[in-house]
């Protein structure tokens, strides 16, 4: 019996933005957007769509990947730092659209490393409790309630999207999708990268507003030079725990923040280019949404088969960073 990837599924919302778009409401150029972060695209969901409508459609679908019910679902977790509500969960509103009224369903918070701690946490639970079989992962945003869209620093890099995992028991199968895992926190960093109001410590205000303290504030230079040295470190220490070699690998999937950090990271790991996945060009930075949605290609496109190696590895606020050695 091992627990294995059953299914995946993704959405992103029809509107797309290009760097033209942006070029009219910011100071800034399709040029300098696709030189410091290869982004050409990103699409953004309408008004009335909420992180649980876009974790709904990549739900659906993975579900009928997996050829599941809902009802066979016993856990739903919503990795996010955009949910519908502060409470009930993400989860929850996801629950009843399904209709998954077996499941326990809960969200994580872990910014951009949200789908690979999602993931741990759900495997572990399903490792640890015969009576859990089946997990429906998902990281889903909707950047763009929290993105200042007079900021161009900030503004041109984000995009909506779901991307959804479930991972289930199987009795035909004598190995697990998570081979290894490093998942570390440093708090010590929580001011480079967060949303400044809008939770108990600076609740909204008319000001807080005004002031664009309610969305994402970053330091850039510096979380660039975290993000590489992070992910480089967990992708390194998932091939030492695991014994595979890099040159084993049929894909590196790092978080799709931008083409210089996945370039470094592809640099520092040694690993053939077309081993390394990019989709960034086309989404922008989607946080826990964006390992998600590149799984749900690779499977789609039939470019990975049972069996075959892969290395995911996530940074994001928190600071949060993550790697997973996953085997098809
Ligand atoms: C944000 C980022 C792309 C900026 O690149 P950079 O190389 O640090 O920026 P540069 O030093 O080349 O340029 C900074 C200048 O460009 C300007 N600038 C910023 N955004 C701009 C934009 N969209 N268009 C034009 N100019 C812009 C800045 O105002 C600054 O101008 P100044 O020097 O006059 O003050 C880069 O720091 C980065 O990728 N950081 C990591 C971001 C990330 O992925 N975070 C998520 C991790 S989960």
């Amino acid at each position: 019996m091992g627990i294995i990837i059953k299914g995946t599924g993704s959405y992103v919302p029809e509107k797309i933005l290009t760097n033209a778009d942006l070029e009219k409401m910011v100071e800034t150029s399709d040029e300098w957007i696709r030189t410091r972060t290869g982004i050409q695209e990103r699409h953004i969901s309408t008004p009335e769509q909420a992180t649980s409508d876009l974790a709904y459609e990549a739900a659906v679908k993975a579900l009928a990947n997996a050829n599941m019910s809902a009802e066979e679902l016993d856990l739903i977790v919503v990795a996010t730092v955009t949910p519908d509500h502060s409470f009930p969960s993400t989860g929850c509103v996801l629950q009843r659209r399904l209709g998954a009224k077996n499941a326990f369903c809960f969200d994580l918070e872990a910014a951009c490393s949200g789908l690979l701690y999602s993931l741990e946490t759900a495997f572990s639970l399903l490792k640890c409790r015969d009576k859990y079989k089946n997990a429906l992962v998902i990281g889903a945003e909707k950047l763009s309630s929290i993105t200042n869209w007079k900021d161009r620093n900030t503004c041109v890099l984000f995009g909506d999207g779901a991307g959804a995992v479930i991972i289930g028991k199987d009795d035909s199968v004598d190995y697990d999708c998570i081979v290894a895992s490093d998942l570390h926190s440093d708090g010590n960093y929580s001011e480079v990268l967060k949303r400044r109001s809008g939770g108990s410590r600076m609740p909204d205000t008319a000001e807080t507003i005004a002031e664009g303290l309610n969305c994402i504030y970053m330091e850039g230079k510096e979380v660039f030079k975290l993000a590489v040295g992070a992910m480089v470190g967990a992708a390194k220490s998932v091939l030492a725990q695991s014994g595979v070699a890099a040159s084993e690998l049929r894909y590196v999937i790092p978080h799709q923040a931008n083409y210089r950090i996945i370039d470094a990271v592809a640099q520092r790991l040694e690993v053939e280019d077309e081993v390394i996945y990019r989709n960034v060009h086309r989404y922008g930075n989607t946080s826990a949404a964006s390992i998600g949605l590149c799984l749900d290609e690779i499977n789609s496109s039939g470019a990975v088969k049972r069996g075959d190696y892969l290395v995911l590895t996530a940074f994001g606020g928190g600071l949060t960073w993550a790697s997973l050695l996953i085997k098809w």
